[in-house]
């Protein structure tokens, strides 16, 4: 087999070789090693591969921006990557996962790249920590001239979590079958990243390519509200500043903003009071005045029942940064009041 090492320009440069880099660890040696040699066994299937669709981001659904204005220069990423164990949940196997040392400010981005195999990635990979058991952070330091990972869209800082290859197999047409073979190397050190990039076949022919996944640390996209208060309250203007995804009420009242409006009446009851999020008191109303295409869009009971006010939200209803798209928003909180 061709040794992998071959397609790869090398660097193993060891810029915080430490063993503190691994946080939030009540982990025992055991455990590491094990998680480690766990990596390095590629494992074979049928199943389909994962489309490169690009990622939802929760509340703030699919981008509809290039995501690639949040992403860092390679010195913060090497100063911001760091290791932590996470246990068991629903979502995920337990294991050790890269995460960024500020979980406030940035996020971790999985992206997928598809490159051809022959001829070389042309990838420069480094090694920020790496501990005797195969457990550390390797990443991407360049992406070379003339490689073929040039213009795949990954970019240095970008670490490799997985590497997949499709195959065929069998002897006829009629009897072939295409196969899935992938290793993991999240968190793993440059030698153990490298076993485990060898571990898988060659290449059967010239176009054959590999699916990298890569994670990517990104800066939060932020929406600046500013609050306009009714004139006759003779309050001054308060801007606070919201992650793309928040939800408007609940950041609102979070951050000690005083929502409910006296003068509103309940549309299911008639009365007044708040009714949590329900979107049938419209306590939580606000006038949008700039800044409204940076939130989620109007469902069906929120757009009958604000039909007449075109420029009123109900911010319990409301994300804010929707398709994790940042900038300014101006709104007036009790916007009936306005109106007196
Ligand atoms: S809190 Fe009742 S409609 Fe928003």
């Amino acid at each position: 087999m061709k040794s992998f090492s071959s397609f790869i320009a090398v660097n193993l440069m060891c810029l915080h070789k430490a063993d503190s880099f691994l946080t939030n660890s009540p982990i025992t040696t055991t455990k590491a090693i094990h998680n480690a040699q766990n990596h390095n066994h590629p494992r074979t299937t049928s199943a389909p591969l994962a489309s490169l669709t690009p990622p939802t981001y929760a509340a703030a659904g699919p981008p509809t921006v290039n995501m690639n204005q949040y992403n860092l220069p390679l010195p913060q990423s090497i100063s911001e990557w760091t290791a932590v164990l996470q246990a068991r949940t629903s979502l995920q196997e337990e294991g050790i996962f890269l995460q960024p040392k500020n979980t406030r400010d940035l996020f971790v981005d999985t992206l997928q790249f598809r490159i051809r195999r022959r001829g070389g990635l042309g990838l420069l990979l480094t090694e920020l920590a790496g501990r005797e058991d195969g457990v550390g952070i390797t990443i991407v330091e360049e992406v070379l001239s003339g490689g073929n990972a040039e213009h795949s869209g990954i970019i240095p800082g970008d670490s490799i979590v997985a590497m997949t290859v499709i195959q065929s197999v069998g002897d006829t047409m009629e009897n072939t079958e295409e196969t899935r073979v992938s290793v993991s190397t999240e968190c793993l050190a440059y030698d153990a990243t490298i076993e485990a990039l060898t571990s898988l076949p060659p290449p059967e022919s010239s176009e054959e390519e590999i699916v990298l996944t890569v994670k990517r640390l990104r800066r939060q996209p932020k929406v600046h509200v500013k609050l306009q208060y009714p004139p006759h309250l003779q309050e001054p203007d308060v801007t606070i500043e919201l992650f793309a995804g928040e939800n408007l009420r609940r950041a609102m009242l979070t951050r000690g903003i005083k929502l409910n409006d006296k003068l509103a009446r309940r549309f299911d009851s008639g009365g007044s009071g708040d009714c949590g999020s329900d979107g049938t008191c419209a306590t939580c109303v606000v006038a949008v005045t700039k800044g409204a295409e940076l939130l989620s869009p109007m469902k069906e009971q929120e757009g009958q029942i604000l039909s007449k006010k075109p420029r009123w939200r109900m911010a319990c209803k409301t994300v804010v940064g929707y398709g994790m798209a940042e900038g300014d928003l101006t709104i007036q909180v009790n916007p009936r009041q306005w109106e007196i």
